[in-house]
């Protein structure tokens, strides 16, 4: 297969963490026999002292025009004066709006062996597997905002087609799961979550065999601390999705471990990857064309990481995770998803591990390890075949 990827190493460690991905990307292109072709851009704190712009018309076209985008991260001290005219976090939502990704997939599970670095006590953490489905395009992120000396406002602002979409794709992935969906909000008091709540209500009738529960956000944050094995699908709105996928962070151990998937809907085959062909030659998986493409954008759930950049220590495991979420839902590569996962599983299982999970190891030996389990679990397959 050939594939177009722009990548978005943005701010901070996002460079470091993103070449660790692309390399990983390379290796598997290599593998199993597909060209990935990578377009670096702009965005974020960099683009702004490039530009002046936090996602140049540049960025953005090259964006459109990909198979996929793979981002690290934005922001920074450096961008971060409260009174700045303009701020690096701003050419992320923009890239996302333009993007229409509305369906933000941020997939949680605790490694046994990292389970002792949880502030949790170890059987809680046991069989935790949850999926987050964060609505990434509305809410108060892009609501109106005003700002006076004295005063300002940010407008929370939900359409019930904005609830829809993304609450019938948690119903949808739920059914590939335990078929449980537990949607967060705050019915209790807000009217955007009243409208929430009743569109879910609604919505659920199409999806008997998927159980649902309602949940308030604040006594949910609550809950995935004392019983997150409980939970399969959760699905919320964008700010409370945010806030929870960090909490949720800290049960898998580390923020550096956990991807995202930020998914639109399918576009007709016409879109952008017409250009996609079935790979031929020696060694190379055959595939028909992609029927349709699914705009996706890929990055790790973490920030810029400021207190740890430029220091080759940052875990790479979030983005590696997030290019094997890439593969796996806009490239159609299953096979190809499922090594990555099983060569970073190998690897936080015997190590090596960077800082943030108790180990001593930089970004680039966890890369070179995952790297050499990628080779491993491609021969383990191809001998099981042969
Ligand atoms: P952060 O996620 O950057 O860092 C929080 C803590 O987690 C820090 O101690 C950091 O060292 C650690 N951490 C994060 N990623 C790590 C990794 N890969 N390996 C090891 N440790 C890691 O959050 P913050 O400090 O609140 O934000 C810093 C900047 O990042 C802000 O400007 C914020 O807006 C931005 N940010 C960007 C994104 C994104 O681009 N998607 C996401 C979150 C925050
Ligand atoms: C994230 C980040 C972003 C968000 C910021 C940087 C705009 O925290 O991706 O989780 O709040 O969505
Ligand atoms: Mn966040």
């Amino acid at each position: 297969m050939k594939a177009r990827i722009v990548t978005l190493p943005g701010d901070g460690v996002g460079p470091e963490v993103t070449a660790a991905a692309v390399a990983v990307l390379h290796a598997v292109a290599a593998r199993y026999g597909h060209e990935f072709v990578f377009d670096e851009q702009l965005i974020g704190g960099g683009a702004i002292d490039a530009t002046g712009e936090p996602l140049p018309s540049a960025s953005l076209a090259a964006c459109q025009a990909a198979d996929a985008v793979l981002l690290g991260a934005v922001g920074g001290p450096k961008w971060s004066d409260p009174n700045a005219p303009v701020r690096p976090e701003q050419g992320l939502l923009a890239l996302r709006a333009a993007l229409g990704v509305y369906a933000n997939l941020r997939p949680l599970q605790v490694h046994p062996s990292l389970a002792n670095l949880s502030p949790l006590k170890n059987d809680r953490l046991r069989h935790v597997d949850v999926l987050f489905v964060r609505e990434l395009t509305g809410g108060m992120y892009f609501g109106a905002r005003t700002r006076s000396a004295d005063a300002a406002t940010d407008e929370c602002r939900y359409t019930v087609a904005e609830i829809e979409r993304v609450v019938r794709r948690a119903f949808e992935l739920a059914r590939d799961r335990r078929r449980h969906v537990t949607s967060v909000d705050k019915a209790n008091v807000l009217e955007t979550s009243r409208l929430w709540r009743s569109t879910v209500q609604r919505i659920a009738a199409d999806y008997p065999d998927v159980k649902l529960e309602h949940q308030l956000v604040d006594s949910m944050a609550m809950l995935l601390l004392t019983r997150p094995n409980r939970y399969d699908v959760v699905v919320t709105e964008n700010l409370f999705g945010d806030i929870l996928t960090d909490e949720a962070a800290a049960l898998a151990g580390s923020l550096g471990l956990l991807p995202s998937a930020s998914l639109g809907d399918r576009a007709p085959s016409s879109g952008p990857a017409g250009h996609l062909l079935p790979a031929t030659g020696e060694g190379s998986s055959v595939r028909p064309a992609a029927a349709s493409t699914l705009m996706g954008l890929y990055e790790p759930i973490h920030g810029s990481a400021p207190d740890i950049a430029g220091q080759g220590v940052a875990n790479p495991v979030g983005a590696i995770l997030s290019a094997a979420l890439l593969l796996r839902h806009s490239l159609q590569l299953e096979a190809e998803a499922v090594a990555i996962e099983a060569a970073v599983e190998q690897v936080l299982r015997h190590g090596p591990h960077s800082r943030d999970i108790g180990g001593q190891a930089g970004t680039a030996e966890v890369l070179d390890a995952v790297l050499a389990a990628i080779e491993d679990h491609a021969d383990n397959a191809a001998a099981f075949f042969c």
